[in-house]
């Protein structure tokens, strides 16, 4: 392979930046405050904190680690481990690009909502209680009767999408330097946006029981398995990990800088900001359970669901800046959604794709641009949301948990813990003792597996995903197989690799 000056951030705080906004995302906002409440409020946040110790911090070291110490993205790290691993560093990558497609959908019904926000177009008032959900699911999606009717496309959103995409271009084609001054901005735009909404939150009416609901510590849900699976998934999905993008984030930092602590500080501001998150949202919560006499198990407080119909119910209700609320919320999506679909596009598949072929990173941008747009317009059709159900559930749940622990396995058991750990060491403040290798070789692994195994394949296998059609949730383990077998493919390609880069 031709020696290469590797791309580089230009500060650490570029880099910190990027790794934490590619972390803080949807998720945060939509996904942790509602398992909290569900899961035993202030009782789930130590099993969080447990998982985010034992098993989040140790797999971002991990990733960082080995992507600093090959200076090459997944596949390049489990190549430069041995060449019959390489598939282990494809098979995310597929899995980061699938997820792209979808994820930057959901960042154009953002724009969209910003935009119908200005009037709140779903109705105010009583109006706005009973429209919101036809808006969503008929005027924004057109919702067809299931995954196997399409139905046309719906043109608005494609348009927004088209926008979001151009934006991602111009954020990536010039590597690194870029993404990480984009990110400063794409990370403390939402912060202040957050706070915004929740001094909104906190000075509505019943926010204090929405709060209430949010924290109360229930301590004996910590004998119930159902909170674990909660809380390791949650850590799963809100650090990036198990995406390929770090490892090309970590290859990005120069060989003599600190790892130990960015993974660190990563991974507390994340859930700090998750944390924080929860506060906006369950004041809101609270607001709505007292604005129309509801108990809180009747608001629905996550996911799409969450954003898109019952945020909107509680801007029509509002006393006051009810627009104003409304633009800053989608906005802020918009902004939290933005540097985690960069960090899958550049850290997950153009990053790798360049290290493989020596293609130009222009080239690269715009060839995975194109394509993803294209391929995310099949989420803009009438049955669009069910296929970004199943694409959301094979990429980010599946495929994030399996390739992950395998990661960590052979990271662990073949190129060796413990020399990893000492790469570490040899560059930190922060000196990580023999714990850390069997934290990384047995309780990631484990803590992985347990969450697949038993919120995954113990559901899907007896019955069909959500009760799709066989052949819509079998799209599952199709798309699982045929990913892993082009991985294999991928590996049996033999290039050059890529060609010098001056200048960086
Ligand atoms: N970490 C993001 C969140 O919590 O919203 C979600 C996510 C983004 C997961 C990017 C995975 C990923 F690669």
């Amino acid at each position: 392979m031709a020696e290469v000056t590797r791309e580089r951030w230009t500060s650490r705080y570029y880099f910190l930046f990027a790794a934490i906004g590619s972390a803080i995302g949807l998720g945060n906002v939509w996904r942790f405050p509602y398992m909290t409440y569900e899961y035993g409020g202030g009782a789930f946040l130590i099993a969080w904190i447990i998982g985010l110790i034992v098993m989040g911090i140790p797999w971002m070291m991990m990733e960082f680690g080995m992507g600093r110490y090959f200076q090459r993205g997944a596949p390049g790290v489990f190549e430069g481990i041995g060449k019959k691993w390489e598939w282990l560093g494809w098979w995310p990558v597929f899995m980061a690009f699938l997820i792209v497609t979808y994820y930057t959908v959901i960042i154009a019904w953002s724009l969209r909502y910003a935009v119908s926000s200005a009037t709140v177009a779903w109705g105010a008032g009583e109006a706005g209680v009973a429209g919101a959900a036809p808006y969503f699911f008929g005027e924004i999606l057109n919702l067809s009767s299931g995954p196997g009717v399409l139905g046309g496309l719906q043109w608005p959103i494609v348009g927004f999408l088209a926008l979001v995409w151009v934006a991602l271009f111009f954020i990536m084609y010039k590597g690194a330097g870029v993404i990480g001054k984009v990110a400063v901005w794409t990370v403390t735009i939402p912060w202040a946006l957050l706070v915004i909404l929740m001094i909104r939150g906190l000075t509505l009416p019943g926010a204090v029981d929405g709060l209430n609901y949010y924290l109360t510590p229930d301590m004996a849900v910590l004998g119930n398995i159902d909170v674990w699976f909660g809380a390791f998934s949650q850590i799963a999905f809100t650090l990036s990990l198990g995406m390929a993008g770090m490892f090309a984030y970590g290859s990005f930092i120069a060989k003599k800088a600190d790892v130990t602590n960015n993974a660190f500080i990563t991974s507390l501001s994340n859930c700090a900001t998750s944390f924080f998150a929860g506060f906006a949202v369950f004041s809101t919560v609270g607001f709505i359970m007292q604005a129309l006499s509801i108990p809180v198990g009747e608001v629905s407080a996550a996911g799409l669901g969450l954003a898109f119909v019952t945020y909107p119910v509680a801007i029509s209700m509002m006393p006051a800046a009810a627009a104003l609320t409304g633009i800053i919320f989608f906005l802020c999506l918009f902004f939290l959604g933005i540097d985690s679909a960069f960090f899958l596009t550049y850290g997950g598949v153009i990053s790798p794709l360049m290290d493989k072929f020596g293609w130009s990173r222009v080239k690269t941008t715009a060839i995975v641009c194109v394509i993803a747009f294209l391929i995310g317009l099949i989420y803009t059709t009438g049955g669009g949301l069910y296929w970004l159900d199943i694409v959301d559930r094979t990429a980010c749940f599946y495929g994030l948990l399996i390739t992950g622990a395998l990661a960590c396995i052979v990271v662990g058991w073949v190129y060796g813990a413990g020399r990893l750990r000492e790469h570490l060491n040899e560059t930190s403040d922060i000196k990580v003792g023999a714990w850390f290798d069997w934290l990384l070789k047995v309780v990631v692994p484990a803590g992985l597996l347990f969450v697949v195994i038993y919120g995954g394949f113990m559901k899907d296998i007896a019955t069909p995903y959500e009760g799709y059609p066989l052949w819509a949730a079998s799209m599952i383990w199709v798309i699982l197989a045929v990913t892993l077998g082009l991985s294999f493919v991928l590996q049996a390609v033999k290039t050059k690799g890529p060609k010098e880069v001056s200048g960086e």
